[in-house]
């Protein structure tokens, strides 16, 4: 019998296919041994026992509310604490209302995307940006223009130059897409200077904001973070994204959105495919409930060891044609090889070497950046790190990636 053949019956809406690199796993399931290409929740902080208790807890107190559907927006109590934490650690009011729990931050991105985003609109992202809303937004034909970026951010006089070309043009952005904290890939926070400009172009040009603070409770050393854009913002303009996803496990994917008042009126319009598990929802707020802090300060002691480990390595590896980012928080560094390097092409030698990484173009619209790549060490041990990265540099070496 003929077999169906499914690629002639794919919609005109399905999403665009994005070309990504050989042999990179996108979910470490290759199992290389030093998986330098994911930012995977800390194996070493990961709070078993207390993730367990947790569990029970939820299980025993809430199994009612397991056998109904839940509430539209999630679990309620959890979007309360979320507020509470806002206001605690980030210094941001929230009216619990306006809060939306996704599928990670990720489910976040993609909800308000499909809701604002048509093939043809104009996003503006930084001049790297995090890989999986940069083929979201491919995917969905939009037309992606990085501005460029520099230690304090998004360089705010170059985007508006880009805004003013583009009025001229008749045409503007639909959305800015924002990491403004140890920003993916590039490591960076947005200076406050900085923010107040973006908010200010945003709110002139009337340009929503995502802002993606994925990780914000990553915070090894350094200067405390500067406010939220959300909290500068006084027209609406800013939409707030976060997630749990790196602090309490990648497999519970608990992310949240925290949206402008004035954006109640189109939650209607949102596709609510991208809800969470409530399990999983009321498991995060019985964890975060009665172990956040001591969970965040471990998980800070154990990367801060990791990443000193990466940035040794690569001090000792590594030859002084390559630089790199020394982030504060977070969990990648980001390299900048000889302009001949090749880490796209590259990446397969380094694979059979059983290390993986992410070439730079993964993170441009346009691929370029070829001589750029992220390294993550939240995953590996100090030990298995400082092997990894030696392994990598003699990859390299053959390669012909250091002149
Ligand atoms: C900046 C940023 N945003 C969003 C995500 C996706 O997160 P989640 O797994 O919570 O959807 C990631 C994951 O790496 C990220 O780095």
């Amino acid at each position: 019998m003929k077999k169906l053949d499914y690629s002639s019956l794919i919609s005109k809406n399905a999403p665009l296919p994005i070309e990504s690199p050989p042999g990179l796993s996108m979910d470490g399931s290759k199992k290389s041994k030093y998986i330098f290409s994911i930012t995977y929740t800390n194996p070493h902080t990961f709070q078993k026992n207390k993730m367990s208790d947790a569990l029970n807890t939820a299980i025993n107190k809430e199994w009612n509310t397991l056998t109904k559907y839940p509430d539209i927006q999630g679990y309620p109590k959890l979007r309360n604490l979320i507020s509470n934490n806002l206001q605690l650690y980030r210094k941001l009011t929230v009216n619990p209302e306006l809060v939306f729990l996704s599928s990670g931050a990720g489910g976040a991105i993609k909800t308000i995307l499909d809701t604002f985003i048509d093939s043809g609109d104009i996003v503006l992202v930084e001049e790297f940006t995090y890989l999986g809303t940069l083929n979201m937004l491919l995917a969905k034909g939009a037309k992606v223009i990085h501005i460029p970026t520099d230690q304090y951010g998004i360089e705010t006089e170059k985007l508006e130059n880009t805004l003013k070309d583009l009025k001229l043009k008749n045409t503007l952005p639909k959305l800015i897409c924002t990491i403004p904290v140890y920003q993916n890939p590039m490591g960076i926070t947005m200076s406050l200077g900085r923010k107040k400009s973006l908010i200010k172009l945003s709110e002139k040009y009337q340009i929503p904001i995502i802002e993606n603070e994925s990780y914000a409770d990553f915070r090894i050393d350094g200067p405390n973070l500067p406010p939220t854009l959300m909290s500068l913002d006084t027209a609406g303009t800013v939409i707030y994204v976060s997630a749990y996803t790196k602090l309490l496990g990648c497999g519970l994917r608990l992310g949240y959105a925290v949206l402008p008042a004035n954006m109640q009126n189109v939650l209607s319009r949102f596709d609510s495919g991208n809800s969470p598990s409530q399990l999983a929802s009321i498991l995060v707020y019985e964890f975060l409930k009665n172990y956040r802090n001591e969970h965040v300060v471990s998980t800070a002691d154990s990367l801060k060891i990791k990443r000193d480990t990466m940035l040794k390595a690569l001090e000792k590896y590594f030859p002084k044609t390559c630089s790199w980012s020394k982030p504060n928080g977070g969990m990648m560094i980001w390299l900048k090889l000889p302009s001949n390097a090749n880490t796209w092409t590259a990446l397969p030698h380094a694979i059979k070497n059983s290390v993986e990484y992410n070439p730079g173009p993964q993170f441009h619209a346009g691929k370029s950046g070829k001589n750029f790549l992220r390294l993550t060490y939240s995953y590996n041990s100090a030990d298995e790190i400082q092997e990894g990265i030696k392994i990598l540099s003699e990859v390299f070496d053959q390669e012909e990636m250091f002149k």
